[in-house]
């Protein structure tokens, strides 16, 4: 299965051809972008009711799940909602508000887990199945309702898409999901990934806004330079020229989404490549994730990054808490380990991937801070950083109502 299809360009003319993204891409510009995006409060609050409200979200995958009966929640600080979503018996997932249809008491308090029975509210007993449905009321003859079909918990509109579980607050969403994944979700479709499993989670909180810390990882310019890990890792890895900067081998807007590649010729023999887990060996063919770049880097419009290292897959979910905060959830995908040593090579990834992130966390802090500094109102975006312009332009439409690029 090829599932770049776009022709991966020699790096001669990687090397060779600079300025290249921005001259095929003319309507993204190639001017300053104003720092107003990251620190206005206003702007936050416009993100909020036009783009989350609107939007459809990436609350994780089945792989949250712990099979059929089983739950995970989840408190989208930006939208003000908590969240309970299910999987019943049948292995059908669902989301509810995760609010008690009696008196208004968050549900279930737990992350995730195991749900054999019902959901039973800790606060007077009422209790709900899988579906929602309310099972049991303690003393309901009490009560005033016709019947138990008016105090079900209240769903959430859901589709899951390749195990990825979405969710919509909008009551008018122009688009159904594969729509508003478009060209990505296409790209996808066939994707094996039920071959991979949900290894890692990393939650990092950041005083950044969500924005700053998409960009930082939307682009390898960063890589060379940024010490000790990430230049120590990197060596050789991506494509770069004679001084060891890096270029994109590849970009391509995917909808509202983007993505890039990047990697040196060279790749097999590089550090990072040790790092990551590259499969063992002894895997069969459908063990190995069928990549033609070892390195693809998706933004999944507007909060999720799908990406793709060796043959591990990693996800990141950037949940804006304000304006200036956010929390980072990283996930780490590996195929199923077959033996000892696919389990040290996982962890030995896993391991120097969190490394290499605990170094971009610090910088993230650090452009919010300048950027509230005031010290200048526009940053500058390089060729090679094309997909920012990308995804800011993609926020840009979004706000002014245009959803399809
Ligand atoms: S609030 Fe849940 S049972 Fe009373
Ligand atoms: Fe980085």
């Amino acid at each position: 299965m090829t599932i770049v299809e776009s022709q991966r360009p020699s790096e001669l003319d990687v090397m060779k051809d600079v300025k290249r993204w921005s001259r095929r891409n003319p309507e993204l510009g190639n001017g300053p972008l104003s720092t107003d995006r990251f620190i206005s409060p206003e702007w936050f609050e416009r993100e909020r009711t036009e783009l989350f409200a609107k939007t459809w979200i990436n609350l994780g995958s089945v792989r949250d799940l712990e099979g059929p009966n089983s739950f995970f929640t989840r408190d989208l600080v930006v939208l003000d909602k908590q969240i309970l979503v299910t999987m019943d018996a049948d292995g059908e997932v669902r989301s509810f508000h995760n609010v008690c249809s009696h008196r208004g008491m968050k549900l279930m308090w737990e992350d995730r887990g195991a749900c054999p029975r019902a959901f039973v509210c800790r606060f007077h007993g009422w209790a709900y199945e899988k579906d929602g449905r309310c099972v049991s009321v303690p003393d309901e003859i009490e009560f005033h309702f016709k019947d138990r079909s008016e105090i079900g918990l209240v769903p959430i509109t859901t589709a899951v898409w390749n195990g990825f579980i979405f969710v919509t607050f909008s009551e008018e969403t122009p688009d159904d999901l594969v729509t508003h994944l478009g060209p990505l979700g296409e790209k996808f479709e066939s994707f094996p990934y039920d071959i991979l499993e949900l290894d890692y989670r990393y939650d990092i909180a950041e005083r950044a806004n969500w924005k700053v810390a998409i960009d930082a990882q939307n682009e390898i310019y960063h890589v060379p330079m940024l010490a000790p890990v990430h230049r120590f890792l990197s060596q050789g890895a991506f494509a770069s020229n004679d001084d060891g900067y890096t270029r994109l081998n590849d970009f391509s807007r995917l909808g509202l989404h983007t993505r890039y590649t990047s990697i040196s010729e060279s790749y097999e023999e590089t550090r990072f490549s040790n790092a990551v887990a590259k499969g063992n060996p002894a895997w069969g063919a459908e063990q190995l994730l069928p990549l033609v770049d070892p390195f693809e880097f998706h933004v999944l419009f507007p909060n999720m990054v799908m990406s793709f290292f060796g043959n591990m897959m990693f996800t990141y979910n950037f949940w804006p808490q304000d304006e200036s905060n956010v929390v980072w959830e990283i996930r780490l995908h590996f195929p199923a380990a077959k033996t000892l040593a696919d389990l040290v090579s996982r962890e030995f990834s896993a391991k120097r991937f969190r490394d290499l992130l605990c170094e971009d966390k610090s910088g993230h802090e650090a452009i919010q801070r300048g950027c509230e500094s005031g010290a200048r109102p526009y940053i500058f975006l390089g060729d090679q950083e094309v997909q920012i312009r990308a995804f800011h332009r993609s926020v840009d439409d979004y706000l002014e109502g245009i959803r399809n690029v």
